[in-house]
């Protein structure tokens, strides 16, 4: 297992399911794979050691900047090109540099061990900082979100991307404590309002903070689009790899990948073609780490990979 290189010495990342997503995506030399969540570049330095040449994207100016100095970058010409993007765009940004076709994409899924731990980012209530959970560092932060959204839009949110029963609830409080701060406020009204006893197995802010994050960064919707933008850039016999951490992202690779493997389908931002040939072949199950990866990186514990190959089918057009 490779230990990746991170922006910050006391918050490594470890990559998650490294081998299983390495094996699936089967890197030779040269092949082009695009790596749609370069993080702390463990899945990237992996491809690179095996002599591919890496697209590399991440949406946080800092992970991209982290792997600026890898060595791959200056050569000539690159192995490492990297992308400062949304991977919504990899196909756009994947055409401008003159690639039109990938052997390989994988995508891990949300946020790192880096963005988590940097209470200045705002991802984690276990540390106080300020409400942001961007990732990108621009556009609305979650407190622009929760400070002036409808209590109904906010308990909408809570209920869709947290699974949050008591979302209405939740919603009253907050705006009843408007406005908020800090990670540390909404972790305080959000255990207020649910009654939680410190030592409790599960703190309920959990699902909340889970909630605002995807909904800050709109995570589902690029979910879909990553998917469909690598169902455009795969050439026939190309592989793709997908890891998420939760149901709702889970659900959503797990859909696209069986409606794409079977003939006329079509999913959400996809439209349904009589007839239409698959899309992907060798559709995996889903993949989840053994017991000796979660106990080396707990993280792991929720992640599942999905990986197939993309077959000769003409891809779909994106909705
Ligand atoms: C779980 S980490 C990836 C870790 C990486 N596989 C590694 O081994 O170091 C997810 C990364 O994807 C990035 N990310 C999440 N959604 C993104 C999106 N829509 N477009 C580009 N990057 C995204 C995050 O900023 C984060 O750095």
């Amino acid at each position: 297992m490779i230990a990746a290189a991170s922006s910050s010495d006391n918050a490594p990342h470890i990559p998650v399911l490294l081998d299983e997503v390495i094996a699936a995506l089967a890197p030779q030399p040269g092949d082009v794979i695009v790596d749609a969540t370069f993080g702390a570049g463990g899945y990237t330095r992996a491809l690179l050691d095996a002599g591919a040449t890496v697209h590399a994207f991440d949406r946080d100016p800092d992970a991209i900047e982290a792997g600026s100095n890898w060595p791959e970058t200056s050569e000539q010409p690159p192995r490492l090109v990297l992308h400062a993007r949304r991977f919504s765009e990899m196909a756009e940004a994947m055409h401008e540099v003159g690639v039109a076709r990938v052997d390989g994409v994988t995508m891990d899924i949300g946020v790192s061990s880096m963005q988590l731990d940097q209470a200045e980012r705002g991802f984690a209530f276990s540390s106080d900082g300020p409400l942001d959970m961007r990732m990108s560092q621009d556009g609305e932060s979650a407190a622009d979100f929760l400070n002036s959204a409808e209590e109904s839009t906010i308990a909408d949110v809570l209920y869709q991307y947290g699974e949050e029963r008591q979302s209405r609830r939740v919603a009253r409080a907050i705006i009843a404590a408007r406005p908020l701060e800090t990670t540390g406020d909404l972790a305080r009204v959000v255990r207020k309002a649910l009654g939680y006893r410190a030592g409790a197995p599960k703190d309920p802010a959990t699902r909340s903070f889970q909630a605002v994050r995807i909904h800050v960064n709109a995570e589902l919707e690029e979910l879909h689009q990553g998917l469909a933008a690598s169902e455009q850039l795969l050439g026939e016999g190309g592989r793709l790899a997908v890891v998420s951490f939760h149901s709702l992202e889970d659900r959503i690779v797990k859909r696209y990948l069986r409606d794409a493997a079977s003939a006329g389908g079509g999913s959400r931002h996809l439209p349904q073609l009589e007839q239409a040939p698959a899309i992907y072949r060798a559709v995996s199950k889903a993949v989840r780490a053994g017991s000796e990866e979660i106990d080396r990186n707990p993280r792991s514990r929720s992640a599942v990979l999905r990986h197939a190959i993309r077959t000769d089918a003409t891809a779909r057009k994106a909705a």
